[in-house]
Order: structure tokens, then sequence, then C-alpha cells
């Protein structure tokens, strides 16, 4: 007989594997690429540079950084029969869905039968294609045309660029930048731990993108942002705000971008967001900033011990909304980033050639019996 081992409802705080990728402290607040802090390298860094850094384990040299800056602008590019066929999946619905089905007409081959440079290679393409892909779906489903990449912007920038196809303002580049850096990796996330069950299968690179990308969409993981815009919109004005927020908590519903399932402090990402956002200015930050600290005070009163902070999705949605970016896109701009990192864990995982596989407990009614009639 196989012992059975039980573990804490939603397996919390299981460790279920190695990495060398990064770590979430949650007692803490801190997060970390590699050796370094993740919010040190949104602040000062390039998206560019911190994928090196997840993909290589250290940061580029001038020369590494050309040679990769060029491998990803070749990458952008859409295969012709995926271009032939965006129309059709935009029909889909959201950009988000419908990366899904781009991502498997990229047709991979199984990671298993692969060798290590070729993974690689299929990363990399995945990552990079993804912003044009998004675009490209958020384009047609608006009745325009998509616009081809330009290899001489960075990969923020150029994300931008083809979604609006007019060079973005540099200050909105730069903030999607450090969005997009602080939300590439954050531990063993439902997504990625998602990506890593899939890797661990054999199964193809883009394969494993598509159902991270499903873990990923749902509310309580990815899919927050446009719900927290969508709570300022519903608070509307200051004096609402208490009697909004009390009557939702004291409801039983969950306030979008509080609470995390590992931070038991603010979360650093939704600090360093608050700042991006108070350097726009105007009157939607200041009251998201009046939103957010009522929210705090209530659900310390109605929740009491359970340490519910904001995290990185209710100034995320404030960032990308300043940035310009349409509502429909939040949650694949998470995806932008996410993408790297799951990418990276991917490659990790490809070095374990155990299968993740865990059992369930049988809680039916006892078997065999016999079966009817
Ligand atoms: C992120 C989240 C899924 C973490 O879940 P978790 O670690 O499993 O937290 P729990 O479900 O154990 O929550 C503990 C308690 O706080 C409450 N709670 C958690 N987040 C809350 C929120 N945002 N608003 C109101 N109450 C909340 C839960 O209802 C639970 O209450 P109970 O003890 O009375 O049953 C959860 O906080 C949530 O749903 N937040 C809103 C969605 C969101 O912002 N998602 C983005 C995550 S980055």
């Amino acid at each position: 007989m196989v012992e059975l081992v039980d573990v804490p409802r939603g397996l919390k705080n299981v460790v279920v594997t190695e990495t060398g990728l990064g770590d979430v402290r949650g007692g803490e607040g801190f997060y970390h690429y590699r050796q370094y802090s993740a919010v040190e390298l949104a602040r000062h860094s390039t998206v560019e540079d911190v994928w090196f850094l997840l993909y290589e384990g250290h940061l580029p040299s001038p020369a590494e950084r050309a040679a990769f800056t060029a491998e990803l602008a070749g990458a952008r590019r859409l295969p012709e029969d995926l271009a032939d066929l965006l129309p059709a999946i935009s029909r889909i619905g959201d950009p988000l869905r419908g990366l899904r089905t781009a991502l498997s007409a990229l047709r991979l081959a199984p990671l298993w039968d692969l060798d290590p440079a070729a993974r690689r290679r299929d990363a990399v393409r995945c990552a990079a294609v993804v912003p044009t892909v998004l675009t490209a779906l958020h384009r047609l489903r608006h009745k325009q045309k998509p616009i081809e990449p330009r290899d001489d912007l960075a990969h923020a920038e150029n994300y931008l660029y083809m979604l609006t196809g007019e060079l973005p303002d540099k200050n909105a580049a730069r903030a999607v930048e450090q969005y997009v850096i602080a939300a590439i990796d954050h531990g063993f996330n439902a997504s990625t731990f998602t990506a890593r069950v899939i890797a661990s299968t054999g199964a193809d690179l883009a394969a494993c993108l598509v159902g991270a990308i499903g873990a990923l969409s749902g509310p309580l993981h990815g899919g927050a942002p446009s719900r927290a815009l969508d709570t300022l919109d519903a608070i509307g004005t200051p004096d609402r705000i208490d009697a909004w927020v009390t009557e939702r908590v004291t409801a039983g519903d969950r306030i979008m971008g509080f609470g995390h399932p590992v931070y038991r402090t603010e979360d650093p990402r939704s600090a360093m967001l608050r700042d991006i956002a108070r350097s726009f200015g105007g009157d939607r930050v200041e009251f998201a900033v009046q939103v957010e600290k009522r929210v705090l005070r209530i659900l310390a009163e109605l929740k009491p011990g359970r340490e519910l902070h904001t995290n990185v999705e209710f100034y995320a949605g404030v960032v990308m909304e300043l940035a310009g970016l349409p509502r429909d896109m939040f949650t694949g701009t998470f995806a932008v980033a996410r993408t790297i990192g799951w990418t990276a864990n991917i490659l990790e995982q490809t070095t374990d050639t155990k299968i993740i596989r865990p059992s369930a407990r049988y809680v039916g009614p006892p078997a065999p019996q016999p079966i009817p009639g």
C-alpha cells in the first residue's frame, strides 16, 4: 500500500521543487530575481537585461546585451501562416483568449524531443512574439490593421508602438517597462506552477504557456487589474467609499487588488506602482490613493487578523490606464511580462526528468460496487 501524504489546502507552503530563478519572502514584503531585488531591477534596469538575467543567471555584458537584443528583435515577427490566422482568431474574443490559440498555431515540437539550445530558441520565440500577437488581435478586433514590430525599439516601447502605431510618450513607455519587469516572475504562483506541471510531461513549450495563460486569466490571479479599476468606477466619488466597501465586504465579496496568498505585509510591487502612478499625478491617482487607504482600514476592521494589504493589481490597473493601455489589454500586459518568467521556469523544469504527478484522496462511495442492471 502506498502511503498518501496530506498537504495543506491549496498546497500552501508546500515545497514541490527547487529553483534558482527567484523567491518571494512574504513576511518581509520582498521578492527577488536570481540574487537581485526585483523592485530594484524594475526601478533601474531594462526588460531585456532582466530577461537575460533569468535565462542566463547573470546580467549581460555590453556585448551580450547587444546580441540578446538583436535575437529578441528578430523573434518579434509573426510567422506568415500565423499572421494569416489572426483575423479569424481575433473573433474568439479578448486578445488573451486569442493568444492561447495563436501560441498553439506555432506548432512547436515537444520539449522532450529537443536539446537545450532548441528549447531556449522556442522560449525566446514564444516570449518575444506575445506582444506582437496581443496587439495584432486587439487591433483586428477594432477593425484596424496590425502594426509590424520595430527592431530599434525596446520591448515595452515596441509593445505600446504596435498597439497604437505611434511612438509612445517616454514616461508612459518607462512606466509600462517598470510594470513589466516587476511582473516577470513571482515565486511558485498558480500560473507558473501550471506551466511547470505541463513542462514536466515533456509537452511543447507553447502548450505550457497556454495552460499558464489559462491560470493567469482567473480573477484571483491575473484577472484583477481591470476589476480593480471597475471598483474605482463603481465607487465613483470619495463620499461613497466607506459605504460601498463596507457593504461588499459584509456581503462576503472580495475587494479586487487586496489580499495575497503569500504577502502578509504590503506587496512591494504595489508600493512601486503607487510611486509610478503618483509621478503621473491627477485626480484619478489621488482618488485611488484615498480608496486604498479606506479599504485597508475597513478590511482591518471587518477581517481582523487576516493581514490584508494592497496587492500588485490595484495600482497596476491605474498605471496601465495612465500609460494609455485599454482595459481589455491589462491581463494581456501581465502575460507579456509573465511569459518571460514562465519560459525561464519551463527551461528550468526541463532539467528535471521527474513528472509532477500528485494524488487526490478519494472520498466518494466505496468501490467497487456492482454496476446496476
Ligand atoms: C489573492 C487572494 C486570492 C489570496 O487568497 P488567500 O491567500 O487564499 O486568502 P484567503 O482566501 O485565505 O483569505 C483570508 C480571509 O480574508 C478574506 N479576503 C481575502 N482577500 C480579500 C479581499 N480582497 N477582500 C475582502 N476579503 C478578503 C477572505 O474572504 C478570508 O476571509 P475569512 O477568513 O473570513 O474566510 C485573495 O486575497 C483575493 O481573492 N483577493 C482579491 C483578488 C485579487 O486582488 N487578486 C490578485 C492577486 S495578486
